[in-house]
């Protein structure tokens, strides 16, 4: 009996050193942590439970049944963050460079599997040199087993990807189908074709980092949520991110422990429009004055600035926030703006977190980059996005909301439950120079009839009383009492029932 359980524990510790101690000093010395290493970081301390640790592949292809390392690339199990379940599947880079086999998908499909039944979040720490080039077709057959169940947990579970390593080819798509991307700066890249198949076909000469690496995906293309200096800093994000979120689409998200005054009065937010309306102040101050202990958890900080999209909690509950940013671009919407904003709505509806969206917005950018580039077709996924969405939304209008853009930001008409407008507000069609250029046309060689025309307008137009006399704004409330309002309006909200018509899915403008 001792001889066996003595050789349960050796087939352990074998399996435990993956690719073998060389290869995981070499994954050390390039700054990265091992598979096993990442998943104690993740889950709470001795919760981990291991699925298939002595799972192998089967190919005999190119004399691989001579080396068939236990676990075959990948650990998976389940554990906790915050005493709340998660699924988890980590690729060990020192098993042929966390290749995917047939059977490495095997066991990334099990823990997807039951993530999708048992209602909890699916993390996946990616570090791959992509599909096993030994097996072929075996490996491709594997690689759309997980992307087949990508898409069945989509909006059924979270789905969190980190990119801790190599990312490419199709490799690409299962992080690119799941809801949130992290990435580890310097260490990961994520692309479809590598520099060199790059050089071959367009000549363009580019290194991994530029063309894939954290910086590129979280300011220009905007395929990852968000980067971090290392693995440590990457796995307690994604801590701190799974703590917003419900554990799948049929649970409500957490509500944690507050110590903060949901009556909070912020005096400094009387004074935070500036007097002249062209000048720019900063919208995270409004955010972080509104949210419990300040918290604000932005998702793509660094992509789309003219737009603020992220987490914060109101009375402990999560609460998604989107809000313009008037210090970049005057807060303008734009086909990237719209982009970002849209899907962080979608995210927030199929897992039941309420929206507030702080409105400062002088309308759709202008340009023919933008027209050429389909913002009709963008700028109407964020009109969707909000117009589909069923969960509570309340939404505050702090200074401009003109033209469409006032429409799409979660107006009263888009089905908005709370409508709040500071005195500070215009809402119109347009500012008060474009629109007076317009309709006083005759006039506009004589200045003194067109500042008497813009005043005009001004006086009528530039302020949210127009608006609050239609009831399209439910109330005109003072700045400093937003936190109060806000935290009110979400918490009689609590039992909002909202279903829309029956339909096999809608068709978003893609
Ligand atoms: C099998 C692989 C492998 C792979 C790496 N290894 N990639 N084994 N299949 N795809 C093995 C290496 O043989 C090596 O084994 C170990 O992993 C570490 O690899 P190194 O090359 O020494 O590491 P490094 O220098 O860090 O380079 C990492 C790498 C490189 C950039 C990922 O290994 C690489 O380019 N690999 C091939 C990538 C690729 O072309 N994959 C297929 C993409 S197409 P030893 O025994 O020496 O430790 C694809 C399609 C998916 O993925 C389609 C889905 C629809």
């Amino acid at each position: 009996m001792k001889d066996i359980l003595q050789q349960l524990e050796d087939r352990r510790a074998a399996a435990r050193l993956g690719g073998g101690q060389r290869r995981i000093d070499s994954q050390h010395a390039k700054g990265k942590l091992t598979a096993r290493e990442r998943i104690e970081l993740l889950l709470d301390e001795g919760s981990f439970e291991e699925f298939d640790m002595f799972k192998t592949h089967r190919c005999t292809e190119f004399g691989m049944d001579a080396d068939k390392p236990a676990g075959d690339g990948v650990i998976t199990g389940w554990g906790t963050i915050n005493g709340r379940m998660v699924y988890v599947f980590s690729q060990d880079f020192t098993v042929f460079g966390g290749s995917l086999s047939e059977t490495h998908a095997q066991k990334i499909c099990k823990i997807q599997d039951m993530a999708i039944q048992n209602g909890a979040p699916i993390i996946g720490l990616n570090d791959s040199g992509g599909a096993r080039i030994q097996e072929g077709v075996d490996s491709l057959a594997g690689y759309a087993e997980v992307f087949q169940r990508n898409i069945m947990a989509s909006g059924v579970v979270p789905q969190i990807s980190v990119i801790m390593g190599p990312c490419a080819g199709g490799a690409v798509y299962s992080p690119a189908m799941t809801d949130f991307i992290f990435m580890v700066k310097d260490t990961s890249y994520m692309f479809v074709t590598g520099p060199d198949v790059v050089k071959t076909v367009t000549n363009e000469v580019v290194t991994a980092e530029e063309l894939g690496g954290a910086s590129t995906h979280t300011k220009k293309s905007s395929v990852a949520d968000g980067a971090f200096e290392n693995d440590v800093e990457a796995l307690a994000e994604v801590r701190r991110l799974v703590d917003f979120l419900p554990l799948n689409n049929r649970e409500k998200p957490p509500v944690r422990p507050f110590f903060d005054e949901p009556g909070r009065i912020e005096n400094s937010l009387d004074t935070i429009v500036p007097e002249n309306p062209n000048t720019p102040y900063d919208m995270k101050e409004l955010i972080t004055k509104v949210a419990d202990e300040g918290d604000f958890y932005e998702i793509q900080e660094d992509y789309a600035k003219n737009i603020i999209t992220g987490f914060i909690r109101l009375e402990g509950q999560t609460v998604g926030v989107v809000a313009n940013q008037p210090m970049v671009l005057a807060g303008c919407l734009d086909i990237d703006a719209s982009r970002k904003a849209a899907r962080f709505v979608r995210f927030c509806d199929c897992f039941e977190i309420p929206i507030l969206t702080l409105v400062d917005v002088p309308g759709f950018l202008p340009g023919t980059s933008q027209e050429y580039g389909g913002v009709i077709k963008h700028g109407a996924k964020l009109l969707f996005a909000y117009g589909e969405a069923t969960v509570p939304k309340v939404t505050v209008i702090t200074r401009k909301a003109y033209g469409g853009a006032y429409d799409v930001m979660a107006s009263k008409h888009l089905r908005g439950d709370f409508n709040y407008a500071w005195p500070t507000a215009e809402i119109a069609v347009m500012g008060a120079k474009g629109a007076t250029e317009i309709i006083h046309r005759a006039d506009l060689g004589d200045a003194d009839k067109i500042a008497a025309h813009t005043k005009d307008y001004e006086d009528r137009f530039a302020t949210p009383f127009v608006a609050a006399e239609r009831g399209f704004i439910d109330e005109v409330i003072q700045p400093k009492s937003t936190r109060r309002r806000v935290s009110r309006a979400f918490a009689s909200l609590r039992n909002k029932q909202l279903k829309n018509p029956w339909k096999k899915h809608d068709n978003i403008p893609l």
